[in-house]
């Protein structure tokens, strides 16, 4: 039999309150995160509304622009693009922006500037828009560092807190900060986002390998014979092959249920795709505080010192045994 309690948890925790928690234990803290994570909490609700309603507003489609990487852009991913822009900078706690779809740096005007550096994707897994598969969005809030008498980042090191957003059969914001992992899901009845999963753990060890196959031919010799190995094994089961094609999607389902997303080096694309600033660093931040890890082959995403907003790494990730079978063998090549 159902009650009223039932149907509504009258003590629920909110991503609002669960970060004015995490402020509260912090002598220093001064509210400015907190403050932060709101704007970004109202943009995703506004583009996960967008996303819902793309078909029925005629949001499908491209933009008619392309952006300094090269790829079209939807119109989906301008509207995201605006809303987090215009958020962020309206909530007096960023002073730069960098966002995959603007060629520049965007610089907060000194009245409202705040400490923080955010770097996102606004609309990950545009390629899916369409055709109404997961899509998401993908953050990293770093401490603003000077290099050479510039605003700037000097590593993954520096991120504060990162998250993404996911759109998928619910809406979803996945955050990380200070050391733990917590998975908010969207209640539309109440227009929160409450704790659904709290201090998310990567399994040990997973069953699923993640990658576009359709490269296979342009991989190194190390990532075939790897995800051979996972099909063909000399003893136990195959491992199975889950690839959606929205990092966020691939990402999330890694965390939930274990095993390794890869995006390596091709051979035409030889950073692989996935940007280090607003797509490897905070998936790895997330990761590695999950208890995963997160590495570009050689060493760990977060330690890689960039050198241009929009440089490209390559990204395996996942459990702790699997990324670490596939680094063994890199060492022993
Ligand atoms: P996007 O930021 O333009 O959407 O591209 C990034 C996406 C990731 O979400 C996903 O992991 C990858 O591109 C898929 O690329 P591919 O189609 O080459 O497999
Ligand atoms: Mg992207």
């Amino acid at each position: 039999m159902s009650s009223v309690g039932d149907a509504i948890d009258t003590n629920c925790m909110t991503l609002t309150r669960f970060m004015l928690t995490e402020q509260r234990k912090r002598d220093d803290a001064t509210g400015e995160l907190t403050t932060l994570l709101n704007a970004i909490c109202t943009s995703v609700k506004a583009v996960g509304s967008a996303v819902r309603r793309a078909g029925i507003a005629k949001l499908y489609g491209i933009a008619g622009n392309t952006n300094v990487q090269g790829e079209d852009q939807k119109k989906l991913d301008v509207l995201a693009n605006d809303l987090f822009i215009n958020m962020l900078r309206s909530s007096y706690t960023t002073c730069l922006l960098i966002s995959e779809e603007n060629d520049t740096v965007v610089e907060i005007e000194p009245e409202k500037a705040g400490k923080y550096v955010v770097a996102f994707d606004p609309l990950d897994g545009s390629s899916n828009i369409d055709c109404l598969v997961s899509i998401g969005s993908i953050f990293a809030i770093y401490r603003k560092e000077e290099i050479n008498g510039k605003i700037g980042v000097k590593s993954g090191r520096s991120i504060v807190a990162a998250g993404y957003s996911l759109y998928g059969s619910a809406t979803a914001i996945v955050l990380s900060i200070d050391g733990s992992v917590n998975e908010f899901t969207y209640d539309p009845t109440i227009g929160e986002f409450i704790l659904t999963d709290p201090n998310m753990r990567v399994p040990q060890k997973g069953k699923i390998y993640s990658i576009n196959e359709g490269y296979e031919s342009q991989w190194d010799d190390v990532v075939k014979e790897y995800v051979r190995s996972k099909k063909y094994p000399k003893s136990g089961k195959p491992y199975s092959a889950r690839y959606v094609g929205s990092m966020v999607a691939d990402v999330h389902r890694t965390i939930k249920y274990g095993g390794v997303f890869l995006y390596p080096a091709t051979s035409d694309a030889k950073s692989g795709k996935l940007r280090l600033l607003y797509e490897g660093n905070p998936m790895a931040h997330i990761i590695e505080a999950a208890g995963g890890v997160a590495s570009n082959g050689k060493i760990p995403i977060l330690d890689i010192e960039p050198k241009q907003i929009h440089e490209r790494t390559p990204v395996f990730l996942g459990s702790k045994d699997d990324v670490n079978e596939i680094l063994d063998a890199y060492k022993k090549k």
